[in-house]
């Protein structure tokens, strides 16, 4: 077992980052249950004041530090000692190296990597100094991609940073380990959510967000390192990405080929 299991929320503080669409949204809506005893983040305040309590909500762009530095003074104020992470926030593009935008790799990059690192680094950080005051093993859940897995045609900008996530979520696991804080990798196929309404192609073994949020709680109550599914679609992108370039490259070519 690589994680202390979680068979229950009920003396946890949760923090859900994304929890106003698609799978943070389930998450969020499955953990309401905690009251004032969960946070729930994204930008569209209206969408999160429409579904959850006054107490729960926080509206913030984790893209702005200084709207992150005033969330974390807020949650200071309510004397809230999170020890539950659900990082579900990521925009995403379908783009290619020749239709490429800039901007818009710029934006993707900022909002799925660069802005993790602040409030990972200040969540862990009480983690570690506040060590006593936690009854349970901390736990930082990644929601990240099998785009990460290997470089997708039409992945562009997006899949690196999920390649980004899977290794910052390996080398934290390590790292934190001996402290007793906990890290998961969720590595989720299609979803029918906002992210993938963009996508023109067959989507293969697609899922609904509740079924995607109910892997995760399964993942956690087994004590996973990653959860990924569905296990159809994971385990065959898993093998892809274990072969000689060569077969690799035939693959995706071939694939694009067929969504063009
Ligand atoms: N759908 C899939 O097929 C799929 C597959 C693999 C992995 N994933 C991953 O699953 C996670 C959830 O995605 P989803 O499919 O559920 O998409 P989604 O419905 O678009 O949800 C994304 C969430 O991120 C929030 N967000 C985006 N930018 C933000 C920002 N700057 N500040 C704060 N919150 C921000 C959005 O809220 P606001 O817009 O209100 O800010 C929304 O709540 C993502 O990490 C995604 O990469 C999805």
């Amino acid at each position: 077992m690589f994680n202390k299991p979680i068979h229950s929320f009920d003396n946890r503080t949760v923090l859900v980052v994304g929890a106003s669409s698609g799978i943070g949204f389930e998450i969020a809506k499955a953990l309401e249950i905690l009251g004032e005893n969960l946070i729930v983040a994204a930008r569209r305040a209206d969408i999160l004041e429409a579904n959850f309590s006054q107490n729960t909500r926080i509206p913030v762009d984790i893209a702005d530090e200084e709207a992150m530095g005033k969330f974390f003074e807020l949650i200071r104020k309510k004397n809230l000692d999170i020890d539950t992470v659900f990082w579900c926030a990521a925009v995403y593009s379908p783009m290619t190296y020749i239709d490429f935008s800039y901007k818009e790799a710029k934006k993707i990059t900022c909002v799925n990597l660069t802005s993790v690192y602040y409030p990972f680094f200040k969540i862990t950080q009480t983690w570690l100094k506040e060590r006593d005051k936690f009854l349970n093993n901390p736990h930082w859940i990644w929601i990240s991609s099998v785009a990460g897995y290997v470089g997708l045609p039409g992945s562009c900008a997006y899949g690196p940073t999920k390649s980004a996530l899977n290794n910052i979520a390996e080398s934290a696991f390590v790292e934190f380990k001996p402290f007793n804080i906990d890290i998961s990798l969720v590595c989720p196929g299609f979803v029918d959510t906002r992210l993938t309404k963009k996508n023109k192609f067959y989507m293969p073994f697609i899922i609904t967000p509740e079924q995607a949020s109910k892997e995760i709680f399964y993942g956690l109550k087994r004590g996973l390192f990653e959860i990924h599914f569905p296990k159809k679609f994971t385990l065959i992108l898993k093998t892809i990405s274990l072969f000689p370039y060569k077969l690799i490259f035939l693959i995706n070519a071939k694939l694009r080929g067929k969504n063009n």
